[in-house]
């Protein structure tokens, strides 16, 4: 396979994964993304307003199969944020979480434009 299309795959599946948390967890509540790119970056902000991540919780949600305490009623593993997590280093973008409890949560995706990767600026 090209390079280029393993590369838009593994994105596709970061991403993916942010957006199916937003719908778990805001219980099928709309959810808003937002896109933007400038010449060195793309930025992707998922936007819901579910059950929040409870504070003391925050700093472990890219841990391998690690839950927060409030995720009893829904299903899961705690894979899909650490795997994210990896595929968005790989790709030498950053990614950053807010969060309230009972109010929602926003993602940001930050990740460098190919013609940065490229070295061409
Ligand atoms: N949009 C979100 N709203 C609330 N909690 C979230 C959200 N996204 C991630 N989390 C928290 O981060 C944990 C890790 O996410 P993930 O690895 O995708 O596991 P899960 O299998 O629970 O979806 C979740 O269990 C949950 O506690
Ligand atoms: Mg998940």
């Amino acid at each position: 396979m090209p390079a280029g299309n393993q590369q838009l795959l593994e994105l596709e599946l970061a991403l993916a994964n942010i957006v199916s948390n937003a719908v778990k967890y805001s219980s099928n509540q709309p959810v808003s993304m937002a896109l933007a790119a400038t010449d060195t970056r793309n930025i992707i902000i998922v936007k819901d307003r579910g059950i929040g991540i409870p504070p003391e919780d925050l700093p472990y949600i890219f841990s391998p199969f690690f839950r927060a305490s409030n995720t009893e009623r829904f299903e899961g593993y705690g894979i899909g944020l650490p795997l994210t997590n990896n595929i968005i280093r790989m790709h030498k973008g950053e990614i950053s979480v807010s969060s309230r409890m009972n109010e929602g949560t926003e993602i940001k995706v930050v990740l460098p434009s190919s013609a940065r990767e490229q070295g061409r600026r």
